[in-house]
C-alpha cells in the first residue's frame, strides 16, 4: 500500500472537512487557536505535498521555494489574497478556494451590517447596557431607512449579486460598479451599471464586494468619502485594505458619512483601542461574514476535497490557477 501523502492543516477546521483529510493523509495539524508564526508554518510544511491554509497564512514565492514538495495550497476561504497566485503558478502549485458555499451567508452579513448601521443597533445596545434608557424618546437614536433607499454595490460577483437579490426584497434601487460589466446580470438582478463616482454620489448605502488587488487597495479614501452623502452608510465585507482606514476614521468623525459597518478591517485584527472601535457610528464585527455552522462545514468539505483531488491527480471543484493542472 502506498504511503499516505503528508499534509499540513494550519488550524482546526470543522470536522466535516478535517475528518476527510485525517482519513486520507498523513496529517500534521496546527491546533493552536492563533495562527502559526512564519517559522512555525515552515516547520509544519516540512516535506508536505499539500497544505490546507487559512486567510491568515501568508503563502509567497520564498515560502514555496522552501517547500518544493508542495503540490497544492487549498485555502479555507473564497478570497485568496494571502497567496501569491503568480508565484504558485510559476512553481506549478495548485491554489484552491471555497467559492459558492458561503455566498448567501456572506451577503446576509453585509445586509445585517447595513441594517445595524442604519438603525444604530450597536449604539442602542450600548445605551441600554449603560442604563441610559429612561423613557421613550421622540428623537432618540434616529437612523436611516433601508426600504426604498438606493444601494450601490461595488464588485458584482457572486456575493454582490446575492446582496442585490436580497435588496430587491427591500424595494431598493440598485446601482453597481464593476469594471467587468455583464448586461445579462444587470437585467437578471434589476441593477444598473454606473461609474464608481456616480455610485458614491447617489447611493444611500455602499457595500463593498471587490477582490483585494493593487487596483482596489484604498479604493475608498478621502476623495471618495467627500463624494458620498452625509447620510450614507458604508459596508465592507470584502477585505479591509479596500478602504483607507485613516480616511474612514476622519469621515466618520467629521460626519462626512452617517455610519460604517465593517466585517473586515485594516489592520486585522483591529486592536480594542483602535479609534474605529470607539466611534459610535462604526459597527465592527471580527471577520465573521461566512461564520454559520452550515457554511463553515461546507467550506471545510470543499477545502478538503479540493486538496485531496489535486493530491490524487484529479480535477478539484474549485481551483484559482487551473493552468497548473495542464502541465
Ligand atoms: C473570507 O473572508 C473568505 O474569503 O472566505
Amino acid at each position: 500500500m502506498a504511503a499516505k501523502p503528508r499534509v499540513a492543516v494550519t488550524r482546526v477546521i470543522p470536522d466535516a472537512g478535517l475528518d476527510l483529510v485525517r482519513e486520507a493523509t498523513d496529517m500534521r495539524l496546527w491546533e493552536d487557536p492563533l495562527p502559526p508564526s512564519a517559522d512555525e508554518l515552515d516547520t509544519l510544511l516540512t516535506d508536505a505535498s499539500g497544505a490546507l491554509t487559512l486567510l491568515t497564512d501568508l503563502i509567497d514565492g520564498p515560502l514555496l521555494d522552501r517547500h518544493p514538495s508542495l503540490k497544492v495550497v487549498s485555502n479555507f476561504a473564497v478570497g485568496f489574497d494571502n497567496v501569491d497566485i503568480d508565484a504558485a503558478t510559476e512553481r506549478g502549485v495548485a491554489v484552491c478556494n471555497t467559492p459558492g458555499v458561503l455566498t448567501e451567508t456572506t451577503a446576509e452579513m453585509a445586509f445585517t451590517l447595513m441594517m445595524a448601521s442604519a438603525r444604530r443597533v450597536s449604539e442602542a445596545i450600548d445605551y441600554v447596557r449603560a442604563g441610559k434608557w429612561k423613557t421613550w424618546g421622540p428623537t432618540l437614536l434616529l437612523g436611516q431607512d433601508v426600504v426604498g433607499a438606493t444601494l450601490g454595490i461595488v464588485g458584482f460577483g457572486r456575493i454582490g449579486r446575492e446582496l442585490a437579490r436580497m435588496a430587491r426584497g427591500f424595494n431598493m434601487t440598485i446601482m453597481v460598479y464593476d469594471p467587468y460589466e455583464d448586461p445579462k446580470a444587470a437585467e437578471e438582478f434589476g441593477v444598473t451599471y454606473v461609474s464608481l463616482d456616480d455610485l458614491l454620489r447617489e447611493s444611500d448605502f455602499v457595500s463593498l464586494h471587490a477582490v483585494l488587488t493593487d487596483d482596489t487597495h484604498h479604493m475608498i479614501s478621502t476623495g471618495q468619502f467627500r463624494a458620498m452623502k452625509p447620510t450614507a452608510v458604508l459596508v465592507n465585507a470584502a477585505r479591509g485594505p479596500v478602504i483607507d482606514t485613516d480616511a474612514l476614521v476622519e469621515a466618520l468623525r467629521e460626519g462626512e458619512i452617517f455610519a460604517a459597518g465593517l466585517d473586515v478591517t485594516d489592520p486585522e485584527p483591529l486592536p480594542a483601542d483602535h479609534p474605529l472601535v470607539a466611534l459610535p457610528n462604526c459597527t465592527v464585527v471580527p471577520h465573521i461574514a461566512s461564520a454559520t455552522v452550515t457554511s463553515r462545514d461546507n467550506m471545510a468539505i470543499l477545502a478538503a476535497n479540493n486538496l485531496l483531488a489535486v493530491l490524487n491527480d484529479e480535477t478539484p471543484e474549485a481551483i484559482v490557477n487551473p493552468d497548473v493542472l495542464k502541465r
